[in-house]
């Protein structure tokens, strides 16, 4: 069976999107579920590539169990919408840039938004971004992509 591949994106590829990659990664090893499921993250911006996430979400990922060290790369819209069945975005923007580069129907229905699988946090519309924000700015991102990721999870596989 060929593996569901989940793609996370967000601006810079250095705090939303590698720690839901990370996130993600956890739930489907505590779940077993490796050999169904890949996942990997990309960043609009070109800024960050090759860096490993801002040290302030790794510090608070790491205090929730989550190794965060996805090295940065940007999305390509070629290889990635070919490369995978979901490309969860962070917020609005994501979803603009990221649609005005799919080629067709198909490509644009890959698209997701996180806060569409929110469960938790009906009432919030984007994970947004951290970068100029304190620890509650992080605090937060985790707490709405822990969220979205178990509820994706979950409908990815009924349980
Ligand atoms: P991210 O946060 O999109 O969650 O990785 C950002 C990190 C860096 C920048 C923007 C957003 N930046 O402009 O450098």
């Amino acid at each position: 069976m060929d593996k569901v591949k989940i793609l996370f994106i967000c601006l810079g590829n250095i705090c939303r999107s590698p720690a839901a990659n990370a996130i993600m990664q956890k739930l489907i090893d505590d779940g077993q579920l490796a050999e169904r499921f890949f996942v990997d993250s990309a960043g609009i911006g070109g800024w960050h590539v090759g860096e490993l996430p801002d040290k302030r979400m790794r510090k608070h990922g790491a205090a929730r169990g989550y190794r965060i060290d996805h090295v940065a790369r940007q999305f390509d819209a070629q290889a990635d919408f070919a490369g995978f069945d979901y490309i969860v975005v962070m917020d609005d923007e994501n979803y603009k840039n990221v649609s005005r580069q799919a080629r067709n129907a198909a490509e644009r229905e890959k698209i997701v938004r996180m806060a569409d699988l929110f469960v938790r946090h009906q009432g919030c519309d984007c994970v947004p971004d951290p970068y100029y924000d304190g620890d509650e700015g992080f605090e937060l991102a985790l707490d709405l992509i822990e969220d979205g990721c178990q509820a994706l999870l979950a409908r990815l596989t009924g349980r």
